[in-house]
C-alpha cells in the first residue's frame, strides 16, 4: 500500500531582485515524484543544498508547493482541513537534525514528550505519565522525566525527540539528517534504535542523509537527487551494486567503507551549481566525467523500468 505519493514537485523560492527583474526564482525543489509504501523506508540522498530538507518541509506541510502535489494514504494533504488536518499531523511526525535546536529549553523531558498527546487527547493523569515513562523505556532512557535538555548529551537529546515523535503512534517519520549532529559513536546507537523502531513498530520511514552507508543500512529504495531533481531511483541493494548515474557512481566511490565495482576513490570535482542557475541539459554535465554531446543541451529524462529509474544520456540514450 502506498502511504505517501510524491507527484511533480516544485518549490521556488523567490530570491533577491535584478537589475532587469523584480526577482529571480531558486528552484530548491525541481519536479520531484516518489511514493513510500507501508513498513518501508525509503531515502533521500545528495549534497547540501539538493533540496532534501525542502522536500521534507513539504511533505510535513510546514510550506506550500509552488506546484505538484502530495497525498497520503490518497488525500492531496495541502487540501486537508479541520480534523482531517489535525489527524495528518499526528500521522506523519518528523525528527530533525539538531536535538537541541529541536528541544524547548525550559521544558522538562515530561512536559515535551506528553504535550502532544495532550494535544491529540490520547492520554491523561496517570496514564499520561505512564505513557511517557514507556516511550522514554523504549528509546532507552530511564527516570529522567523532570530533567530539561541541556543535562543531556546530544544522543540522549535525539533520543527525546524520537520519544516524542512516537509519543503520538505515527504512521510515517520524516527523518531530516538525523545522526549527523551526533558523535560517530553514538550514532550507532540512534541507527539501531531506528532499525528497533523499523523493524517492530510499523511505522514507515523517510530517511534523509548524505552519509550512504547508513543508507545502506537502513533504507529499502534510494532516490538520489541533484539540484532539486531526482537523477537516480531504485532498490537499495540495487544502487549500492551497480549505481547507473555518475553522480551516484561518484557519491558512492567518495564513500569511505563502500566499493561498488571499481576501486579507484572518485571525489567530485567542483562545487554544486547555484539552483538559481541551473545549468542547461544535464544539470550534473558540468562535474560529469562521462559527459558527451547531448547532455550540455537536453534535460535527460528519469526513465527505466522494474523500479529502477536514472536520467542520463549514458543510459536512455
Ligand atoms: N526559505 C528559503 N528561501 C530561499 N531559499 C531557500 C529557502 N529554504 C531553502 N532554500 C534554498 O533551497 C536549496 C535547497 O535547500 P535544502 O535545505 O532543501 O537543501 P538540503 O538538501 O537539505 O541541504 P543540506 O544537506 O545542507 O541540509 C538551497 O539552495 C537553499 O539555500
Ligand atoms: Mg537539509
Amino acid at each position: 500500500m502506498k502511504l505517501i505519493e510524491v507527484k511533480a514537485l516544485k518549490k521556488y523560492f523567490p530570491v533577491k531582485k535584478t537589475a532587469f527583474a523584480r526577482h529571480e526564482w531558486l528552484k530548491a525543489v525541481d519536479g520531484v515524484d516518489f511514493s513510500l509504501e507501508k513498513d518501508r523506508v525509503f531515502a533521500l540522498v545528495g549534497e547540501s543544498g539538493c533540496g532534501k530538507s525542502t522536500v521534507a518541509r513539504l511533505l510535513l506541510r510546514l510550506i506550500e508547493p509552488t506546484e505538484g502535489e502530495i497525498t497520503f494514504k490518497g488525500e492531496n494533504i495541502f487540501k486537508l482541513k479541520g480534523q482531517r488536518l489535525k489527524a495528518f499531523r499526528r500521522a506523519v511526525q518528523i525528527v530533525f537534525q539538531d536535538p537541541f535546536a529541536s528541544l524547548n529549553p525550559r521544558r522538562t523531558v515530561y512536559d515535551t514528550i506528553s504535550e502532544p498527546m495532550k494535544i491529540h487527547k490520547i492520554a491523561k493523569g496517570s496514564e499520561l505519565k505512564d505513557r511517557v515513562v514507556e516511550l522514554l523505556r523504549k528509546v532507552g532512557l530511564q527516570d529522567v522525566l523532570n530533567r530539561y535538555p541541556h543535562e543531556f548529551s546530544g544522543g540522549q537529546r535525539q533520543r527525546i525527540c524520537i520519544a516524542r515523535a512516537l509519543s503520538v503512534s505515527p504512521e510515517v517519520i520524516v527523518a531530516d539528517e538525523p545522526l549527523s549532529a551526533l558523535d560517530v559513536s553514538i550514532q550507532a546507537q540512534i541507527l539501531n534504535l531506528l532499525m528497533d523502531l523499523k523493524q517492530q513498530s510499523g511505522i514507515s520511514f523517510i530517511f534523509i542523509s548524505h552519509d550512504l552507508k547508513v543508507v545502506e543500512y537502513f533504507s529499502d529504495e534510494v532516490a538520489v537527487m541533484y539540484l532539486g531533481k531526482i537523477v537516480e531511483y531504485a532498490r537499495t541493494e540495487d544502487i549500492f551494486r551497480q549505481p547507473y548515474h555518475p553522480y551516484t557512481e561518484i557519491l558512492l566511490n567518495s564513500t569511505p567503507g563502500i566499493k561498488p565495482g571499481t576501486k579507484r576513490r572518485q571525489i567530485l570535482s567542483a562545487e554544486v551549481p547555484s539552483p538559481i542557475d541551473i545549468p542547461p541539459g544535464c544539470p550534473f554535465h558540468p562535474r560529469c566525467p562521462k559527459r558527451f554531446s547531448p547532455c550540455d543541451r537536453i534535460v535527460p529524462e528519469l526513465e527505466g523500468s522494474g523500479g529502477r529509474l536514472v536520467a542520463c544520456h549514458l543510459r536512455t540514450g
